[in-house]
């Protein structure tokens, strides 16, 4: 008989509202691998209305994201609040649906347009070289999250509407101002087990929607802006210079994409590409000015491939910083900044034993298995050398490591967030020295849908 959920332990509740109240959202990734510890790598939550199952188990979490989009989709209630905010793209479409979605955005972000768009990327690592030098000049302690959150915002805002927005220079980009209100009411809606916004709206309710109101202003604008450009500019059509541009073009050909369709992606490629990969330059920071022996690996790769160069200036060289690929991958590994799926049946479904019915929610953990010894030896230490061909480690199990989901719903943008993640580590470790100020074990994981660090500063030197 397989195991069903009336027969999986979890953490013991309260009559009526279960484990509810014992939630701590902003913390829950860490509350669930403590979870994992005591009750096992499958096992149940109750919340007031229903029970979730919490998975960390690599061979189920392993089927259950090959098995889309037909078997499983993604929670309803992610669906549901990313509508009610006119957020309808390739993220929260299913079935069919997604089928096309997924067509149209992979061809906007394929390697192409990346490669067309790479000058422009160049610009904005310029423009972060420039304000790391006069922070080093001047002796300034910098908030580096924040300079990785505009360096980010930038590139996906020109590469996604082909406008350079220039947060990095010019204080307070409207975009950004506004994206830094979305992420963490979605996750606050997603795990409020009562939609309380239905019945009074809070502040930050209001200010949420607001923000989701302007910048579909600015999404309006950008779609009439691109439209414009390709009828003036034909060429266009064959070499589209950015993501607008290319799904635009694709469109044209596919009578179900209609401006709400184009609207939704456009949202979902800024809410995707901004946060995680600027948190996930964050944490590789704080990793590394834990280890300076890593620091001079990088800095040496640096020094070698980019000879006189103070940062990247040839796409084609992107592919040869394998120290880098190892410090992004062993920084996901161990603070992946999507470290929660949420998921839900569509049939009921048997899996190693355990039998999963439709409809049920399903909460997949990845990080815990990532950091167990049974699948990366030594899981605890940061070893970016692991990740090397030439390093025969003795323990490599990679169906427990999916900082990118996995599947046909794989993150399409990892090539772009790993090329950003390359050009500034590079141009970093080339021309700086970095040194942490606040002590490391003040920075806290904060989940809020990313999983970021809380506030620390760095120091920059000038390397002689
Ligand atoms: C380090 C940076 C990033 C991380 C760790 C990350 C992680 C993820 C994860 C875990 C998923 C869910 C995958 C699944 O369900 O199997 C996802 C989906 C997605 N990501 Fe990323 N992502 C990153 C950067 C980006 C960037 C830069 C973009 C675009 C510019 C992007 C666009 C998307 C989209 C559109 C989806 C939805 C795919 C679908 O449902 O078919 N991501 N990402």
């Amino acid at each position: 008989m397989p195991i069903t959920l009336k027969d999986l332990s979890g953490p013991k509740g309260i009559p009526i509202f279960g484990n509810a109240l014992k939630i701590d959202v902003d913390n829950l990734h860490n509350q669930l691998e403590d979870w994992a510890d005591e009750f096992g790598s499958v096992y149940r939550l109750k919340l007031i209305t229903r029970s979730m199952i919490v998975i960390t188990e690599p061979k189920i979490v392993q089927y259950i994201l090959r098995d889309r989009p037909e078997g499983f989709i993604r929670m309803k209630k992610v669906d549901k609040i990313l509508r009610e905010g006119e957020v309808h793209g390739v993220f929260n479409a299913e079935g069919e649906e997604w089928k096309l979605h997924r067509k149209m955005v992979t061809k906007g972000l394929d390697v192409k347009h990346q490669k067309a768009f790479f000058d422009q990327m160049l610009v904005t690592v310029e423009r972060l070289h420039k304000k790391w030098k006069r922070d080093a000049d001047d002796g300034n302690t910098i908030d580096i999250q924040q300079d990785f959150l505009r360096f980010t915002v930038d590139i996906t805002t020109t590469l996604a509407f082909g406008y350079d927005i220039n947060s990095l220079e010019e204080k307070g980009g409207v975009v950004q101002d506004h994206m830094e209100k979305i992420f963490p009411m979605i996750f606050k809606r997603i795990n409020d087990p009562i939609p309380w916004y239905k019945l009074h709206k809070s502040k930050n309710d209001r200010v949420y929607e607001n923000a989701l109101k302007e910048i579909n202003v600015y999404i309006d604008q950008f779609i009439a802006d691109g439209r414009k450009r390709i009828a003036e500019n034909p060429n266009l059509r064959k070499s589209p210079s950015n993501f607008l541009e290319a799904i635009l073009v694709e469109a044209e050909n596919e009578e179900y994409f209609g401006d709400k369709e184009l609207k939704g992606n456009l949202m979902t490629i800024l809410l995707a590409g901004e946060d995680t990969t600027a948190h996930t330059l964050a944490w590789s920071i704080f990793l590394l000015t834990q280890h300076e022996e890593f620091q001079e690996v990088i800095r040496k790769e640096a020094d070698e491939l980019l000879k006189e160069n103070p940062w990247i200036t040839e796409y084609e060289i992107a592919p040869s910083f394998k120290q880098i690929d190892a410090v992004a991958n062993e920084t996901m590994r161990m603070r992946p900044v999507a470290p929660l799926i949420l998921f839900e049946p569509t049939v009921d479904v048997e899996i190693d034993g355990y039998l999963f019915e439709k409809g049920s929610l399903l909460l997949v953990e990845s990080r815990y298995a990532a950091m167990q010894d049974v699948n990366f030896s030594n899981a605890n230490d940061f070893n970016p050398a692991r990740w090397l061909k030439e390093t025969k480690c003795p323990m490599h199990n990679l169906d427990a490591y999916i900082p990118f989901g996995g599947g046909p719903r794989f993150c399409p943008g990892k090539n772009l967030a790993i090329l950003e993640i390359k050009l500034v580590l590079s141009m970093l470790f080339k021309n700086f020295n970095i040194e942490m100020i606040t002590p490391h074990e003040d920075v806290k994981e904060i989940m809020a849908f990313t999983m970021m660090a809380s506030d620390f500063k760095v120091k920059l030197t000038n390397r002689s």
